[in-house]
């Protein structure tokens, strides 16, 4: 019984650990598709890093400015506006959202 129960519990962890995963990927395939010609996750190009991007933004600062950009870079600074915008779906802009947050607390050397 008690076999039975650790069993059925390591399952729902192997699930979630599994999803866990998939939801990552997803965010990484919307910023191979979009972003990456422009930015990188550490280094800078044409736009700036997720990493220095995720450690000064909120998800919503973040979807605002993949909206849209022209009014956000204003507000966020920027002299002119060079991205364009994006018309994503709700679960696509949550997914890049995400993955862009999940480089907050990676260092860069
Ligand atoms: C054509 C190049 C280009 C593409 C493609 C692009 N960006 Fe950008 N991005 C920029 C540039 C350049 C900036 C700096 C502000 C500006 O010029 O508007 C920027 C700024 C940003 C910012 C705000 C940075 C800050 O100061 O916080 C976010 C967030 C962002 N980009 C996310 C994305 C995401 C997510 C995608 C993909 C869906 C994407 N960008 C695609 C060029 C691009």
């Amino acid at each position: 019984m008690k076999d039975n129960m650790i069993k059925q519990l390591c399952s729902l962890l192997a699930i979630m650990v599994l999803c866990g995963s998939a939801g990552a990927s997803e965010g990484k395939k919307i910023f191979e598709t979009y972003c990456w010609g422009c930015h990188h996750q550490t280094a800078v190009a044409f736009g700036p890093p997720f990493v220095q991007i995720a450690k000064k933004r909120s998800a919503e600062e973040i979807q605002a400015m993949i909206t849209d950009p022209e009014s956000v870079s204003k507000v966020f600074g920027y002299k002119r506006n060079a991205m364009p915008a994006f018309k994503l779906k709700r679960e696509d802009l949550d997914a890049i959202t995400r993955y862009i947050l999940s480089y907050k607390n990676v260092k860069v050397q």
